[in-house]
């Protein structure tokens, strides 16, 4: 089988993942339309002229712009019903998938509405194509950590759906440990916890991030080789670090593919694989991701192989559910 056969065709999950961020424009027309919200763009063509980021805050700003086109339960149901055929596609077949409900609720959508709409379908992509999943609610590290209080309250009548949380959008000057009652609070509450570090921000946010909130997985966490001691410690641990290749090309993490440190962070055996972030702004979903990179990284066959066994090891599937993928890879 040729390499890329093998990408396509092998049984892989995906661990980073923002709901939000799988809203291709022309969902985002369609559903402008339907709820009548005034988006900033012309048409589809000038969307995708304006997805030009220079860093993480340039992108978050249409982010959030977009997600205001998300307005009932069944947008947030045909949102992440797209993507659950996109995982069909993919040979995705477990998905970890975040959601912000503060970005909704700050604009009056109701907590039920958002989590609803998300989980009937991937209960029905369950049911219909055996995709397994697990949600995660991220708390936005712009807001106070008192915002994050309320609707960690609001998650507890969703125990049931929400498997864990975590923290996303600007990562500069909002270090992990300005949430730290927060995180203690979740974990009291049954959560498992993760935490974006280390993408734009320094090896100390990944240390708080282990240290202060528990986590167990670091999202993205490229920025860790900057720090001897710290990628000693994920190593030997082999806490797991949520990679998303093409979202650092677009967000100048690093320069260009060729630049990315993918391959470092694989020979140092750290605990890595591949994910998409939010593709519908990065430019492609796994397989892209992993088509691009390693071309550009020349990664052998042996090097994807190891990155696919890794998302399922980093996964929070039960371990017989992850002997049974990784036998099939
Ligand atoms: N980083 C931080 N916040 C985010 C991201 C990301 O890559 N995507 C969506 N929210
Ligand atoms: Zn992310």
């Amino acid at each position: 089988m040729s390499l890329l056969d093998f990408i396509k065709k092998s049984p892989k999950a995906e661990l980073h993942l923002h709901i939000e961020g799988t809203l291709e424009p022309e969902q985002m027309f369609a559903l402008a339309k339907r709820n009548n919200i005034h988006i900033p763009f012309k048409n589809i063509n000038e969307a995708k002229k304006a997805y030009n980021f220079s860093n993480l805050e340039s992108f978050l700003k249409i982010y959030y712009e977009g997600a205001k086109v998300l307005v009932k339960e069944q947008d947030f149901f045909d949102l992440t019903w797209a993507y659950a055929l996109k995982c069909k596609e993919d040979n995705i077949v477990h998905a970890e998938i975040f959601f912000d409900p503060q970005t909704h609720t700050d604009r009056g959508i109701s907590f039920d509405v958002v989590i609803n709409g998300i989980y009937k379908a991937l209960q029905k992509a369950q049911k219909e194509f055996g995709l397994s999943f697990k949600i995660i609610m991220c708390f936005l590290r712009h807001l106070d950590e008192k915002e994050g209080f309320k609707v960690l309250d609001e998650a507890l009548a969703h125990k049931d759906k929400i498997y864990g949380v975590g923290l996303d959008s600007s990562e500069t000057d909002n270090p992990p440990n300005k949430y730290e009652k927060l995180f203690k609070k979740a974990i009291k509450y049954g959560f498992i916890t993760v935490a974006h570090a280390g993408e734009e921000g320094p090896p100390e946010y990944i240390w708080e991030a282990l240290n202060l909130l528990n986590v167990k997985r670091i999202d993205h966490g490229v920025q860790c080789l900057k720090d001897e001691k710290l990628v000693e410690k994920l190593s030997e641990n082999q806490i797991p670090l949520t990679v998303c290749p093409l979202s650092n090309i677009k967000l100048r993490v690093f320069n260009k593919l060729e630049d990315h440190s993918l391959k470092k962070m694989l020979d140092k055996k750290l605990m890595v694989m591949v994910n998409s972030d939010d593709p519908a702004y990065f430019g492609g979903y796994l397989n892209q991701n992993l088509i691009e990179t390693q071309a550009a990284l020349n990664l052998s066959k042996n090097e994807v192989k190891t990155l696919l066994i890794n998302s399922f090891k980093s996964s929070f599937l039960s371990e017989e559910k992850k002997k049974e993928w990784i036998n099939q890879i």
